[in-house]
C-alpha cells in the first residue's frame, strides 16, 4: 500500500493499492508520432490509450491479480452473465494535466464510493477505495503520455465491472472483472462548449421507485437510448426524463444532472430520491454555489414550473452537468407540446461562473480549498 501525494494544505490522505499492480507492458504501444496524431482532436470516447488496469474477482479468491495490461479486446464466453442479464456497473472521472506538468484527478473517492453503492444494487462485489484508486493511478501512471494538455482536454477514465461467469441461470455471477480504460478527450458534445437543446420525453421513464436509477449501471443508459433517439429526431442533443410516479417532475438527462437558475439568483436541482444519479459534479456545484451566496435548493422541480418560469422570465438559466459534460448550458427545452428558448440563448452568468470555478480547480488555476484534487503523478 502507498499513500499518494496531496495538494499542499489540503492533506486528505487516502490509501491506494497502486503498488500491488503488476505492469505488463503492451507489445503494440503506439509511437510518439502515432499518439500525437490520435490526440489531435479526438471525438469523445473514440481514442484509447495503450493499457488498461484490471482486477479479477471470484467467490473463492475475492479480488485478485491486480495488473496493468495491454488495452485489447476481452475474451468473453458468449454465455457470460453480463451479455444476458446486464449485471454491470461503471464510473466516469478524468485526469487533468496542470501547467507544471503534474497530473490530478477530482474527488476520485466519491466515484469509488458510488461504484460500491452501484455494485451493491447490482449484486456485484464491492471494490475497496484503495483498489479503485490504485487501478486509476496504475493506468494513468503507465499511460501518462496520453494525458493531454491545453484547453479543456483531459484523460477520461472509465472504471467498470461486469459479470464474467459462464452461466445462463439467473443469479449473481460468481466471477467478475473490474477494469479501468482511458481515453483522451475534449468537450463531450460535438458542438463544443455551446448551449445544447433538451427534449423532455413524456412517453418513457429512465427509472422508478425501488429501481436502479441511483446506480450507475449500463441498463439505465440502455433504457435512455430510444428516448435519446427521439431527442435527436427533434433536433435536440439530450433527453430529459420526468419522474415515473407523477410524470411531472424533472429527474435527469440521459447522462447528466440538471440545474435551474432563478432570476432571483436561487438555484435548484432535483433531490436524490432514489431514481437520480448522485453526480460528483452535481454535489460540487451545490457546494460552490452555496458558498457563493446563492439560495441552493435540492427539491422537486415540476415541468409546469419550468415552462412558466421560462415564459415569464423567473427562470433565467438552465444547465446540465456531469463528469463528461462538466457544466453545459441549456439553450432550449422542447417537447411534444412546447418549444421554449432560455434567456440569452442559455449563456447566463451563473452557469458561466460555476463552470469557470469548477474547471479552475480541476486544472489547478484556483486554490483547491475543499481538498477535492488527488495527485496522480
Ligand atoms: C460521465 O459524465 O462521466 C458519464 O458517465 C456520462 C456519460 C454520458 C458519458
Amino acid at each position: 500500500m502507498s499513500t499518494t501525494a496531496q495538494t499542499p494544505g489540503t492533506a486528505t490522505s487516502r490509501a491506494s493499492a497502486v503498488d500491488a499492480f503488476e505492469v505488463r507492458p503492451s507489445d503494440t504501444a503506439r509511437t510518439d508520432a502515432e499518439r500525437a496524431a490520435l490526440m489531435e482532436a479526438p471525438v469523445f470516447g473514440t481514442v484509447f490509450t495503450d493499457h488498461m488496469a484490471r482486477i479479477s474477482w471470484s467467490v473463492e479468491q475475492g479480488w485478485h491479480d491486480r495488473r496493468v495490461e495491454k488495452h485489447a479486446p476481452l475474451q468473453i464466453n458468449p454465455a457470460a452473465a453480463v451479455l444476458h442479464y446486464g449485471q454491470e456497473v461503471f464510473e466516469g472521472l478524468k485526469a487533468y494535466r496542470h501547467d507544471d506538468g503534474s497530473v490530478w484527478t477530482f474527488r476520485p473517492w466519491a466515484n469509488a464510493a458510488r461504484m460500491a453503492t452501484s455494485a451493491h444494487r447490482l449484486a456485484l462485489p464491492e471494490l475497496s477505495e484503495a483498489d479503485f484508486l490504485g487501478a486509476v493511478e496504475a493506468v494513468v501512471r503507465t499511460d501518462v503520455a496520453w494525458v493531454p494538455s491545453g484547453g479543456e482536454t483531459s484523460l477520461y477514465l472509465r472504471p467498470f465491472m461486469y459479470a464474467s461467469e459462464t452461466f445462463l441461470g439467473v443469479r449473481p455471477s460468481r466471477e467478475v472483472e473490474f477494469l479501468v480504460i482511458a481515453s483522451p478527450v475534449g468537450p463531450y458534445f460535438a458542438s463544443g462548449v455551446k448551449p445544447v437543446s433538451i427534449w423532455v420525453v413524456q412517453g418513457y421513464h429512465r427509472a422508478g421507485p425501488g429501481g436502479t436509477g441511483f446506480a450507475k449501471c449500463g441498463g439505465n443508459y440502455a433504457a435512455s437510448l430510444l428516448p435519446q433517439q427521439e431527442a435527436y429526431a427533434h433536433g435536440c442533443e439530450q433527453v430529459c426524463f420526468l419522474d415515473a410516479v407523477t410524470n411531472s417532475e424533472l429527474e435527469e438527462l440521459g447522462g447528466m444532472n440538471v440545474f435551474v437558475v432563478g432570476a432571483d439568483g436561487s438555484v435548484a436541482t432535483p433531490p436524490l430520491n432514489g431514481s437520480i444519479l448522485e453526480g460528483v459534479t452535481r454535489s460540487s456545484i451545490l457546494t460552490l454555489l452555496g458558498e457563493a451566496g446563492h439560495d441552493v435548493q435540492e427539491r422537486p422541480i415540476t415541468l409546469a414550473e419550468v415552462r412558466s418560469g421560462l415564459q415569464d422570465g423567473s427562470i433565467a438559466e438552465v444547465f446540465a452537468c456531469g463528469t463528461a459534460a462538466v457544466v453545459t448550458p441549456i439553450g432550449r427545452l422542447a417537447s411534444d407540446d412546447f418549444d421554449l428558448t432560455v434567456a440569452d440563448g442559455g449563456t447566463g452568468p451563473v452557469t458561466a461562473s460555476v463552470r469557470a470555478q469548477l474547471t479552475d480547480i480541476q486544472y489547478g488555476r484556483a486554490e483547491d480549498r475543499h481538498g477535492w484534487m488527488h495527485r496522480l503523478l
